[in-house]
C-alpha cells in the first residue's frame, strides 16, 4: 500500500526583525523580502497610517504607553500573516505580551549592531522622540545598555550589522536563516 502524506508541508512563517533604532531594520528587511518573495509590513509606518499621524506627534499627544498599546494592537492583527519580513519599532521588545505574539508568528532575528553605528544612521534624526534632546550618544549607549539583554533574550537568530553594504547584511542575514525559510 502506497504511504500516504508522511512528510507535511512546512507553513512558511515569518520573518521578525527586532534591534535598535537605526539599525537598519526597514532598509534590510525590505530589500530580504524582495529576495525571499515574502511581504514586507513595518510596523512603525502601519500605525501611522492607522492613526494618520507620525510617531512623534503620537508619543507627544498620548504617551509612549500608548504607543506601546498599538503596537501590541497591530501584532494580533497580523497574527494570520505569513511569508512576510517585519520590520518592528526598537522598543517593541518592551513589551511581553506583543513578543509573545510575535514569536508564535514566526522567526526572531535581532540586528546587532553598536552605538558609533547607530549614531552614524540616527545622529542628525529628528523622528525618534527617544533619542531628542541632550547628548544624543549619551541617549544611545543608555538605551542600548538597558535594552541589549532583552533583544538577546528574545532573538532566535543573531546577525552583526554593523559592517559591509546592505546587499552583502542582506546576503548573511538570509544565509543565517538557512533552512529555517
Ligand atoms: C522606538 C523606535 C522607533 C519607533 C519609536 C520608538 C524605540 O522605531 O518605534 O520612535 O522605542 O526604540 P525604529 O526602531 O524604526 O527607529
Amino acid at each position: 500500500m502506497a504511504k500516504v502524506g508522511l512528510t507535511m508541508k512546512r507553513r512558511k512563517t515569518n520573518i521578525v526583525l527586532i534591534g535598535f533604532m537605526g539599525c537598519g531594520k526597514t532598509t534590510l528587511g525590505k530589500k530580504i523580502s524582495t529576495r525571499l518573495g515574502y511581504k514586507f509590513i513595518d510596523t512603525d509606518k502601519y500605525i501611522e497610517k492607522k492613526e494618520n499621524k507620525n510617531i512623534s506627534k503620537i508619543f507627544e499627544n498620548d504617551g509612549e504607553e500608548y504607543f506601546r498599546q498599538l503596537e501590541r494592537n497591530m501584532v494580533m492583527e497580523l497574527s494570520e500573516e505569513r511569508k512576510c519580513v517585519i520590520a518592528t519599532g526598537g522598543g517593541i521588545i518592551k513589551d511581553a505580551e506583543t513578543m509573545a505574539y510575535l514569536k508564535k508568528s514566526g522567526i526572531i532575528l535581532y540586528l546587532k549592531s553598536t552605538a558609533e553605528h547607530i549614531y552614524r544612521n540616527v545622529g542628525n534624526d529628528k523622528s525618534r522622540p527617544l533619542l531628542q534632546g541632550g547628548n544624543k550618544m549619551e541617549k544611545i549607549r543608555t538605551l542600548m545598555a538597558e535594552r541589549i539583554p532583552i533583544y538577546e533574550k528574545y532573538a532566535m537568530v543573531t546577525v552583526d550589522v554593523s559592517r559591509g553594504t546592505v546587499s552583502q547584511t542582506a546576503k548573511r542575514i538570509i544565509e543565517a536563516l538557512g533552512d529555517r525559510i
